[in-house]
Order: structure tokens, then sequence, then C-alpha cells
């Protein structure tokens, strides 16, 4: 296979993490993978590219904000000239902004839903008519346990999660004729800096709820993502994979 032949790929939140994780899967097989991101420096993503270098793979990374319709139309223009074609959109990047729904002021709920959702149709919106042209793709949104179950503090997020899972269920149907797979993976509770800024009273809590007995790894997501986009799971749509090790079932 020659490098023009490797499947284009785009992670948003791709720079750590669990898109870090994403990325570097599909290094394994020598994807072209571009990275989105939106931190403060480069030094994440950089980190990530660095790894991919050393599996042979030149990526890219862009910092733009996934939550603007207008940035996200252009990045994608971009790419699409650039590289002529997306074979997988990986709608990774989100954020969390916890507080009681008492106390949560309107910008604290609109920042969560613009980043974990609107970003999603955004993205989503920008990639999908090149890959029924193109009568093939694969799309994963990350959605959450939480979208699911609630959480105490996470009214915003788990309605972005939630609303995820919904966004990609009815695009599935849209699309499916097309070629097209539209799939969500829900994690439970991994290791990135996400997760990092709780307290160990918090984490200890959210061990004492998965029955595997462990805190999940950005690699057990990453798995699951990368399947999803395999021939193995072709016939496979509008389903939500919980990687959560069973605080989901
Ligand atoms: N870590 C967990 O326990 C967990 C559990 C369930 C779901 N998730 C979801 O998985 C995804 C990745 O989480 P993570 O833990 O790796 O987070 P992380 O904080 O390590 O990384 C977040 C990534 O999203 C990017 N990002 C944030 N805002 C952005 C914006 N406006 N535009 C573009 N990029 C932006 C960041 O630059 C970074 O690359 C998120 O959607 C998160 O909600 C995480």
């Amino acid at each position: 296979m020659t490098n023009r032949d490797s499947r284009v790929v785009v992670i948003t939140g791709g720079s750590k993490g669990i898109g870090r994780a994403v990325a570097l899967k599909f290094g394994e097989e020598q994807a072209r993978v571009i990275l989105v991101h939106y931190d403060p420096d480069e030094s994440a993503a950089n980190e990530t590219l660095d790894e991919l270098t050393q599996l042979g793979v030149g990526g890219e990374s862009h910092k733009v904000d996934v939550s603007s319709f207008e940035a996200v139309e252009g990045l994608f223009k971009e790419i699409l000239s650039k590289f002529e074609r997306i074979d997988v959109l990986v709608n990774n990047a989100g954020i969390t902004r916890d507080t009681l729904l008492m106390r949560m002021g309107e910008d604290v709920w609109d920042s969560v839903i613009k980043v974990n959702l609107k970003s999603v149709f955004n993205c989503t919106h920008a990639v999908v008519k090149s890959m029924v042209k193109q009568r093939k793709g694969n799309i994963v949104n990350i959605s959450s346990v939480v979208g699911a179950i609630g959480n105490f503090g996470q009214s915003n997020y788990a309605a972005s999660k939630a609303g995820i899972i919904g966004f990609s269920k009815s695009v599935a149907k849209e699309v499916a004729g097309r070629g097209i797979t539209v799939n969500a993976v829900a994690p439970g509770f991994v290791e990135t800096d996400m997760t990092a800024v709780l307290s160990e009273k918090v984490k200890a809590a959210f061990l004492e709820q998965i029955p595997l007995g462990r805190v999940g790894k950005p690699k057990d997501i990453a798995e699951a993502v990368y399947w999803l986009c395999s021939k193995g799971a072709s016939y496979i749509t509008g389903q939500v994979i919980h990687v959560s090790g069973g605080m989901y079932m």
C-alpha cells in the first residue's frame, strides 16, 4: 500500500488522552492522521505527532475550536483540498464544567453543549457530503457512560453526551444507504487529564462502581473506536458501545 492509499483519519481532541490513543492506533496501520485540538499550546499535540513519527506516520495537527461552525467548515475544506478525502472522523473533543444544576450559570451550560455536542454536528456536517460522494466512511462519536446513567454535578455534560447518542443514531439512518457507518463509543472512567483533576475520594467512588475492578486506559477506548472503523464492523451502525469495565450494563 502506498501512502496515498492509506486511510485519512481526522480525530478531534487528538492531542492527548483518548484522542492521542486513537491517533496512535490508526498510526499503527500507517493511516494519515489529522489531529484537531484547542490546547493553549502545541506541546501535547507535538508529543502525539512525535509518537506518530516513531511509527513512521506523518501526521498533522490543527488548533481549531470545534465549537465554531465557521472555523470547522474552513478546516475541513482545507483538509479535503489537501488529502482529497476523509475516510474516518472521530468526534472526540470534549470538556467538563461540573457543578450542581442550582449553581450552573448559562455560560457553563452553553460552553459544554457547544464544545461537546455542537462540535459533533459541526464536524459531521462538514465531512458528510464528501463521504456520501465516496459512498464510504466511518464516523465514531465519543459519548460517555454518564450520557446513559447521569451523574451528580454533570447535568450539562450528561445532556451533551446523551445528545451525541440521539444524533449518532439519526445520522446513521440518514447515511446508511451510502455505505457510511455512524456509531458512538461510551467510555466509563478513563485515566486522562480530564479525570486527573478529580479528588482521590471521587476516584475511589468511581472504582467501586466498576465490576472489572480497574479504571480504563485510553487504549481501551481506542481499540473499540478502531474496530468500529474496520471491515469486521462493516455491518454495525447506529450503535453505542460501552467501554466502561461494566459500569453500565
Ligand atoms: N476521561 C474519561 O474518563 C472520559 C469518560 C467518558 C468520556 N470521555 C470523553 O472522551 C473524550 C476525550 O476525553 P479525554 O479524557 O481524553 O480528555 P482530555 O482533556 O485529555 O483531552 C481533551 C481533548 O479535547 C480537545 N478540546 C477541548 N476543547 C476543544 C475545542 N473547543 N476545540 C477543539 N478541541 C478541543 C483538547 O484540546 C484535547 O485534545 C471527551 O469527549 C470526553 O468527554 C472521557
